[in-house]
């Protein structure tokens, strides 16, 4: 869930609670941390970043929300931050800046005049975590949200919220959370992964001597399509046929146009302001994308009750000897759900996993290709566990340990999702100040990332910080590139299990180079490469 589109919209309710005065015998907390932003070992500096807890009453150690830093309230500041943030695709840089200004939590005021608040330290991400209810709650999509109600369809996990959203994620979690999943999925994404890798090697035939996969952007946007739609839809959609099915195709257009047109809408001042008494043109077309997503979907989930139907009308019930129950066959076995409802989880899964999991894969290859004696140390690892051109199972991902530190510190360096976000269920006092419940608060990952506070060499991809010996050298909430508690990636598993599939398999095949311009973040829903990536894939055979 991509939190800077949340951050955009909508409206924030009233700030209340309760608050306290501020004690005179305090340094100002910015003071504190900038004579700390330097300092080499994070874990001594986070400790002295806290404010006292032993002053005979404790009440004086919290200051009140309004003066948490920050920049003032006003359409001068609103128009200072769409400019900053070169039109909102840069809003992390921004960000930092600010931390670097008023120190590790600030405030800003949204075109509503209601404050979210920043924060860098993991020791506040901790407390925000900590301190979220039973049902946590995300700032609302909110023209996600509107689309669905429009068309009366199920809402789904990602915009639900209370008893309603851990009703649905229930319906899902056994399907793609349990450690099973290794198991029941690893022989699909295999094969999705060869199928890629051999269009690869095709697509350079004809590449010329640069090696560069022309539009890998594009490639790896069918891989993930393609690999997640083996578990949403329990089908091959056909990315990989000669000439490939026109409905998958049109399928994977409109998931990027309804995330591009998201992008826009969200972040567009004038349409924002426009939205709330018409419909603009480029709302309608949103819709129109969302509807044509949902009918794509239908048609995938009525082919497979009309399979189940035929099977059953056999006599033949389509789970008994089946090792594996694919999701899709699974929720339309459960009697309870909607043909509609089944159709809205896997189109849930499927908006959830593809931009995120390729965006997460491009950065990954772009950090290998960056970094070479990273790339030959995985390589050895894969030799060694996989074999040069053996097959990936559930019991050599288990031992391929350097694989998933290079993925963790990937996504450390260039995350899809630059914050996570919560809104608040009950007062919290984050780096020394209180939030008041039904507060925005944003955990801000990039910038936690990108500190020399809280990661030595923060720009180096060193993915030796993950092993388990360097454990203790980082903050367990310092990276949570997945988010964290009851209302985490409930895709977790699946998308790492995908991207160790196919890093494995290219890198049997493949030796990565990179001699271009840095890449450098550029926000659209999530973060992707601001300028098309040309990596050579150089051939091992
Ligand atoms: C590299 C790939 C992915 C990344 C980086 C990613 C990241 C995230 C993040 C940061 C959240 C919000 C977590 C929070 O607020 O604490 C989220 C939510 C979610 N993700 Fe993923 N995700 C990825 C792939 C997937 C896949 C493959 C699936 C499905 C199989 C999936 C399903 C979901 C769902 C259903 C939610 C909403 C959970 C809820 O609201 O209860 N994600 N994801």
């Amino acid at each position: 869930m991509p939190v800077s589109s949340s951050v955009g919209s909508a409206a924030l309710r009233s700030l209340q609670g309760s608050l306290v005065r501020r004690s005179r015998n305090l340094l100002p907390l910015t003071t504190l941390w900038r004579s700390q932003k330097t300092e080499a070992s994070p874990l001594e500096s986070r400790e002295t970043v806290d404010v006292p807890t032993n002053l005979e009453n404790k009440e004086y150690a919290v200051r009140p929300f309004e003066e948490i830093p920050g920049p003032k309230a006003g359409l001068k500041s609103i128009v200072d931050f769409y400019t900053k943030t070169e039109g909102f695709t840069k809003g992390f840089k921004l960000t930092d800046r600010r931390f670097d200004e008023y120190g590790p939590i600030f405030k800003q005021f949204m075109i509503n005049g209601a404050a979210m608040v920043h924060v860098i330290d993991p020791d506040d991400f901790e407390k925000v975590f900590r301190a979220e209810g039973k049902y946590p709650r995300r700032p609302p999509m909110d023209i996600w949200v509107e689309h669905r109600k429009r068309r009366n369809h199920f809402p789904g996990v990602f915009m639900s919220e209370g008893e309603e959203w851990h009703r649905i994620r229930q319906t899902i979690a056994p399907k793609i959370m349990r450690p099973k999943i290794v198991e029941e999925n690893i022989d699909n994404f295999n094969a999705v992964a060869e199928d890629a890798i051999a269009r690869f090697v095709k697509l350079k035939e004809g590449c010329g001597p640069d090696d560069h996969i022309p539009d890998l952007e594009w490639e790896i946007s069918k891989w993930s399509t393609e690999s997640i739609g083996t578990l949403a839809f329990d089908a091959r959609l056909g990315l990989y046929e000669d000439p490939p099915k026109q409905e998958a195709l049109k399928f994977i257009e409109e998931v990027q146009n309804f995330f591009r047109l998201s992008h826009k809408l969200m972040f567009s001042i004038p349409s924002t302001i426009a939205r709330k008494y018409v419909d603009t043109p480029t709302f309608k077309k949103f819709l129109e994308c969302g509807d044509t997503v949902l009918d794509l979907g239908q048609s995938f989930v009525d082919r497979k009750m009309k399979e189940l139907k035929e099977m059953t009308e056999k006599g033949i019930d389509p789970s008994a000897n089946a090792q594996v129950v694919p999701l899709l066959t699974y929720l339309l076995t459960k009697e309870e759900l909607t043909p509609m409802e089944v159709n809205g989880h896997a189109i849930d899964v499927v908006a959830a996993a593809v931009d995120n999991t390729s965006n997460s894969v491009l950065w990954w290859l772009y950090n290998l290709a960056r970094f070479p004696h990273i790339q030959e140390k995985l390589y050895q690892e894969v030799e060694n566990v996989v074999g040069k051109d053996g097959e990936i199972t559930a019991k050599s991902i288990a031992k391929l340990r350097f694989l998933k530190a290079c993925l963790k510190e990937s996504m450390r360096l260039t995350p899809v999702t630059v914050g996570l976000a919560r809104i608040m269920d009950q007062d919290v006092v984050l780096s020394g100040y209180n939030v008041p419940a039904q507060t925005w608060v944003i955990m801000e990952l990039y910038c936690t990332a990108r500190s020399e506070k809280y990661f030595k060499d923060p720009l180096e991809f060193k993915p030796e910080r993950w092993l388990r010996e360097n454990k203790d050298e980082n903050h367990a909430f310092s990276n949570l590139p997945f988010g964290f508690g009851t209302r985490m990636c409930a895709g977790r598993r699946v998308a790492e299990l995908e991207m160790y599939v196919f890093i494995c398999k290219l890198l049997q095949r493949f030796r990565l180079e990179y001699h271009h311009e840095p890449l450098e973040l550029y926000q659209k829903l999530i973060t992707v490469p601001d300028k098309t990536v040309k990596i050579k894939f150089v051939d091992r055979l």
